[in-house]
């Protein structure tokens, strides 16, 4: 176990050496999924039209510096600074391919998009300790960390792509249980995790003082387009309170709107009027 600097002077002791993982698995699927290339267009925010070619695959170890210098320049940009919280070089290290993967798109060599997931088996960061996970679900949790796109190159689809890159490298090696923590600052983020199906079931403060919606899905499930919607509840992101009382109650966040008033709504469903489809489970 190594500490680590983290957020706001806290030291964050993570263990590192975790993958592969403990249970018998496909090695040879995993490697395939560590070995996708994925190729897509990104328009730059100044000019639309301009589409440019981009190319989105898993890091290496070498790819550190451009990953900090990328961080870096995502922190900078943030509207408010509890949006994301600072990694060190040193956790960013880490994250890359020894406690997890990151993924990261690139416009020529220009590195514009990154994608932490992280498998924290024991470590006491594990937000199965947020809903009461035992030790068994604990260890085949992971998740979906850090992420950042260059604020030039928003608004094409490049954390989606990631977050489906990264919940493949998760379900191909039994990581099933995906977390994830976002601030209610940050619909854009919230709004794309929703919209792949994970559900709020929590909110409340970590990284010394910040608020957290925690996320989550299982791997192998998948919400049904709920036929609740209309009759689901809407909270303000900023009625901290309101929403808190929703899920104490047992509800669940499925999904974003923006009002008129341009206010972000969460709408909340009672979790038994969820539907989940259970895809198959490889052997
Ligand atoms: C969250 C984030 C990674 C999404 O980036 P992205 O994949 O490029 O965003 P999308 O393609 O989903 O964007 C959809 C729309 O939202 C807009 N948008 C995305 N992020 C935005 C932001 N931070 N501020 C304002 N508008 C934003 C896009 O311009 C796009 O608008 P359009 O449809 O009119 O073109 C990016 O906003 C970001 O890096 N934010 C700061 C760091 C952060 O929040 N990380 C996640 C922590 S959980």
């Amino acid at each position: 176990m190594i500490a680590i600097d983290g957020t706001h002077s806290t030291r964050r002791s993570l263990h590192v050496g975790t993958i592969p993982p403990p249970w018998p698995y496909d090695a040879a699927a995993v490697a395939t999924v560590e070995q996708t290339v994925v190729h897509t267009q990104v328009s730059d925010c100044q000019d639309k039209s301009f589409l440019r070619s981009c190319v989105i695959r898993f890091l290496k170890a070498d790819d550190i510096d451009a990953l900090e210098e990328l961080n870096e320049l995502v922190l900078n940009h943030l509207p408010h600074p509890h949006i994301l919280r600072r990694a060190s070089r040193a956790e960013l290290e880490i994250h890359i391919n020894r406690r997890g993967r990151c993924i990261g798109a690139f416009v020529d060599k220009l590195m514009v998009g990154f994608s932490v997931l992280t498998c924290p088996r024991d470590d006491p960061d594990n937000l199965g300790h947020d809903l009461g996970f035992d030790h068994a679900r604990r260890l085949r949790s992971c998740h979906f960390e850090l992420s950042g796109v260059h604020p030039s190159f928003r608004g094409s689809n490049l954390h989606r792509i990631m977050n489906a890159m990264r919940a493949n490298f998760a379900g191909a090696s039994g990581y099933h249980y995906l977390f994830g923590t976002v601030s209610p600052l940050n619909p854009y983020s919230l709004g794309n995790h929703l919209a792949q199906g994970m559900t709020i079931r929590k909110l409340v403060t970590k990284y010394e003082g910040m608020d957290r919606y925690i996320i989550h899905r299982h791997y192998h499930e998948r919400l049904l387009p709920p036929s609740t919607m209309t009759s689901a509840t809407y909270r303000s992101c900023q009625d901290i309170a309101g929403q808190k009382h929703l899920l104490d109650k047992g509800y669940w966040g499925i999904g974003l709107r923006r009002t008129e008033s341009r206010d972000w709504e969460v709408a909340y469903v009672p979790s038994s009027s969820i539907i989940f489809e259970t895809a198959s489970i490889p052997a």
